[in-house]
C-alpha cells in the first residue's frame, strides 16, 4: 500500500467502503507479450489497487490441451494452480481477442478445464475487451460462460478501443479522468455484484 494512500479520497472516488475489499482474478484470453488485453486488465489492477486486489493471469498458454483422460489421475499442476486461484478469488474478469471470430483456442481451453469442477460453478463473472471489433468472440464467450456459471453477468461490461496501442500508452489512456472513473465504476459495480 502506498505512503501517500489517502482512504478518503479512494472511498469517495470507489463510492464505497474500503472494507468491502474484493480479490478479483483477471484472465487475459492472449499470450501475446504486448497484448492489448492484458495491459488493460494491467491498469484496471493499478486502478483498483488498494480498494481491492485484481491478479491478473496471462500464463493460459502453460496449460496443456484438455482432455478429461488427464482429469482421472492428479492434475497438471499448471491445472491446479489455476484452478486454485479461480476458487481463492471473489470474481474472474475477462479479456480476450477475438481470433476467427472466435474465441481463441488458449481461453476456450482454460474454461473446458473447469468445466467438470466446482470452482467456476457459482463464481461471479464480468466480461472487459479491448477493442471496438470482437462481437462475434464476445457473443460466444458469453453464452460459454452463462453456461458454466450461474453468476456470469451480462450487464457488467466495459470496453475501450486499444487496438495496436503498446502497453505504456494503455497505461496512461486508462489514468485519464474519464477513463479511470469509468473503470473504477465498473470495479465498484462487480464488487457489490460479487457481494451480492
Ligand atoms: C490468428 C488471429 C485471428 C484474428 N481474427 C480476428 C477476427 O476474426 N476478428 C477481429 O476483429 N480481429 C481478429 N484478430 C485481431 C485481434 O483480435 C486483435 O488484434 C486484438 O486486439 C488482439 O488482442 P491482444 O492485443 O490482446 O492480443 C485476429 C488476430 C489473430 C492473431
Amino acid at each position: 500500500m502506498s505512503a501517500e494512500w489517502d482512504k478518503t479520497a479512494v472511498e469517495a472516488e470507489f463510492g464505497e467502503p474500503y472494507t468491502n475489499f474484493m480479490n478479483f482474478f483477471a484472465i487475459s484470453g492472449s499470450t501475446r507479450k504486448l497484448s492489448t488485453n492484458t495491459a488493460m486488465l494491467r491498469a484496471l489492477s493499478h486502478i483498483a489497487q488498494p480498494v481491492h486486489s485484481i491478479s491478473v493471469f496471462e500464463r493460459i498458454g502453460d496449460l496443456p490441451v484438455f482432455s478429461p483422460d488427464l482429469e482421472m489421475g492428479p492434475l497438471p499442476k499448471p491445472v491446479q494452480n489455476f484452478a486454485e486461484m479461480i476458487r481463492q478469488s471473489d470474481g474472474l474478469i475477462i479479456s480476450s481477442p477475438e481470433y476467427v471470430r472466435s474465441i481463441p483456442g488458449g481461453l476456450k481451453n482454460a474454461i473446458d478445464w473447469l468445466v467438470s469442477r466446482d470452482e467456476v460453478i457459482n463464481k461471479p463473472i464480468a466480461l472487459m475487451h479491448a477493442s471496438h471489433r470482437g462481437d462475434d468472440m464476445l457473443a460466444q464467450l458469453r453464452m460459454v460462460l452463462t453456461t458454466v456459471s450461474s453468476r456470469f453477468s451480462d450487464e457488467l461490461f466495459l470496453r475501450f478501443d486499444l487496438m495496436k496501442k503498446p502497453p505504456a500508452d494503455i497505461e496512461a489512456y486508462l489514468a485519464q479522468p474519464e477513463n479511470r472513473l469509468a473503470a473504477a465504476d465498473f470495479v465498484s459495480r462487480f464488487a457489490t455484484y460479487c457481494g451480492d
